[in-house]
């Protein structure tokens, strides 16, 4: 019998809190690169611009359950690039004011808006910082043309600071008007460098067993939970099904912890994988199987250990299809998607409505792909069209200028007929995981 998917991915799903989003859709956090930023003025990095608005109002018209903003440092220097939207209780500036208009963009058409807020730790580059934090002196390897500096270890006070830091961003979203905080925990950022027993190696309280290395999530937990009312405001984690990485987080740790974080009351949990050294969400499956999503076999393991977090998988999903068949058997109650909402703002809308039967292909290679998205994103943001990676040769124009080959100028010129694409190129030409 053939699935409806519209009417499958069409049911409302309500939160252990309460709250409810009206369909199974999730917008993943995708890094915008679309706020102010400076090398030398801290204070003047992180503020939201009309870009980054903008490109929340065109998700916002694009009927997805919940709409999670790309990572938001806490942290001014932890950054996981320049022009990441920022949220530093430092800032002499009103975060409440500054990030009120992108959430109220994102919500405007009923969709739920929750914030990432996340520390980028050994993973900040050079480039913005040579001192960067972690939980120990485990340097990141190089990746996609970027470089890391050795990380120093966080002592006690700075790990203090920090959980004072993400409370504080969370209120700050809270009062903001957002929905929710998802702490990003995956892709090797702070969170997971002391997942990580690869990374982690202290011996004090912050490392060692699971229960050491997850102390500062459940703490920072603890201290949102202090500072809103979570009956109005949902708490989630992305976390890593697995780091991919000898040593590194594995999939009984993320088993158990998932559980744990239900028992600590978080309303969402959110699975995806890998980091730097091994990008999962890129190139890797977790197993032979050719199925589409990428972590949704482990997702059926870790689906009836909980009662009432709700649970989302992220990473591959293309096929309207796939997407209503992870939901229906019960692997997942909500479907992830990241690159096809850059290509397609208003895909969900589409398969809601019976109009599309899944993504449009991606031709980009692999290893470019993030930086193709923040293409399309920074066209988004301008209201330009958006390239179409569907197209091969489109593809290799913007990888050439992703790899310093040729300068948006020369694409204009040989091709006059993509003068609207080459517009709207605003990325950094850096491609990395976030
Ligand atoms: C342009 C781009 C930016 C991303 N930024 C983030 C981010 O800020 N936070 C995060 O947790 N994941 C980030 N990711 C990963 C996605 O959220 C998602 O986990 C991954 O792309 C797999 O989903 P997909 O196959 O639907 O693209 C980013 C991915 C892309 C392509």
């Amino acid at each position: 019998m053939a699935i409806d998917a519209p009417a499958i991915l069409g049911e409302p799903i309500t939160f252990p809190n309460g709250m409810s989003a009206p369909n199974r859709f999730l917008k993943s956090a995708m890094t915008e690169r679309l706020c102010t930023y400076d090398d030398n003025d801290l204070d003047a990095r992180g503020k939201p611009t009309p870009e980054y608005v903008k490109t929340y109002e065109e998700w916002g018209k694009g009927q997805i359950g919940v709409v999670v903003l790309g990572n938001i440092p806490i942290h001014r220097e932890g950054l996981e690039a320049k022009k990441n939207a920022i949220i530093d209780k430092t800032s002499t500036w009103d975060p409440v004011e500054a990030f009120k208009p992108v959430i109220a963009a994102t919500k405007a058409h009923g969709s739920l808006c929750i914030g990432q807020l996340t520390h980028g730790g050994r993973q900040v580059s050079e480039d913005v910082s040579k001192h960067p934090v972690s939980s120990s002196d485990v340097q990141s390897p190089p990746l996609g043309g970027m470089t890391f500096a050795k990380p120093r270890p966080l002592t006690i006070e700075e790990i203090n600071d920090l959980v004072d830091r993400w409370a504080y961003a969370a209120e700050v979203l809270y009062k903001a008007g957002a929905d929710g905080a998802q702490l990003h925990g995956a892709h090797g950022y702070l969170l997971s460098q002391f997942l990580s027993s690869r990374v982690n190696k202290r011996t004090d309280d912050y490392g060692g067993p699971l229960e050491n290395k997850s102390r500062i999530v459940f703490r920072i937990i603890d201290e949102i939970k202090k500072r809103v009312d979570t009956s109005k405001f949902i708490l989630s984690m992305k976390l890593n099904s697995a780091d991919f990485a000898e040593g590194g987080f594995t999939g009984d740790e993320s088993k158990i912890l998932c559980q744990q974080l239900e028992a600590a009351g978080l309303d969402l949990i959110e699975l995806s994988g890998g980091t730097y050294e091994s990008l999962a969400f890129e190139h890797k499956r977790e197993s032979t199987k050719q199925r589409e999503a990428y972590f949704i076999e482990f997702a059926q393991q870790v689906r009836p250990m909980l009662k009432k977090t709700v649970l989302c998988v992220t990473g591959g999903f293309r096929s309207a299809h796939a997407m209503a068949e992870a939901v229906s058997s019960g692997a997942t109650q909500m479907i992830g998607l990241a690159r096809p909402l850059t290509a397609e703002p208003y895909l969900c809308r589409d398969i809601l409505a019976g109009k599309s039967q899944g993504a449009k292909p991606n031709k980009g290679t692999s290893a470019l792909t993030t930086g193709l998205s923040i293409i399309q994103i920074g066209a988004m943001s301008t209201g330009q069209p958006i390239p179409d990676l569907s197209n091969e040769a489109t593809c290799k124009d913007l990888e050439a200028v992703l790899m310093g080959k040729k300068s948006m100028e020369e694409i204009k010129q040989a091709k006059p007929h993509k003068e609207q694409e080459t517009k709207a190129y605003q990325g950094d030409g850096q491609s990395r995981a976030q």
